[in-house]
């Protein structure tokens, strides 16, 4: 099974956060792909795959530029996801945003959950303002998620 990562990103931190979860889980999957979000629409996910959503929240509380037609295209151009198995790994700042704290993940879970999708596990947030390392602890996650969450998939 492959893990196919989908990053949305402007400062680049949810790509290093994929890359770092890329090297080190390596062992725990047959292959990683991670993939800008960058012009993607709905058939991203045609794939069988294990999706892993991993992108920062800009500003009031929307999703990346570079993931605003993937966002959009589960909206206009709807399709049942009932195939589809995900994770999510939301980055914000809650120190600076508490209110919107992680929205570009929780949004995407949104739509995702409408068209049938169903997510493994609970969002994982990283707040920018605790001081933890987004790669470090988003890693850690990850290494905990995915047994469970290959176990999970259909057969
Ligand atoms: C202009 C601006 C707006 C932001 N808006 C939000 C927001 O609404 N909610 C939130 O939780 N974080 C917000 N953030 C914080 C980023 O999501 C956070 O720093 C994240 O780690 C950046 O990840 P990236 O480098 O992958 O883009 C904002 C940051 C900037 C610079």
């Amino acid at each position: 099974m492959k893990l196919k990562i989908l990053v949305g990103t402007v400062t680049n931190t949810a790509e290093y956060v994929a890359q770092a979860i890329e090297m080190d889980c390596a062992d725990l999957v047959d292959e990683i792909e991670v993939v800008m979000m960058d012009g993607l629409s709905i058939d991203a996910f045609a794939e069988d795959a294990l999706y892993l959503l991993c992108t920062s929240t800009y500003g009031a509380g929307d999703v990346p530029d570079n993931a605003q037609a993937l966002y959009a295209s589960l909206d206009d151009a709807p399709r049942y996801l009932g195939h589809v198995r995900y994770g999510v790994i939301a980055l914000g700042d809650a120190g600076s945003h508490g209110a919107t704290f992680a929205f570009g993940g929780r949004k995407f879970d949104e739509r995702l959950e409408c068209l049938g999708a169903r997510r493994i596990g609970d969002i994982f947030t990283h707040d920018a303002s605790d001081g933890s390392v987004a790669e470090e602890v988003a890693t850690a996650w990850c290494r905990a998620w995915l047994p469970t969450a290959l176990a999970q998939m259909p057969a």
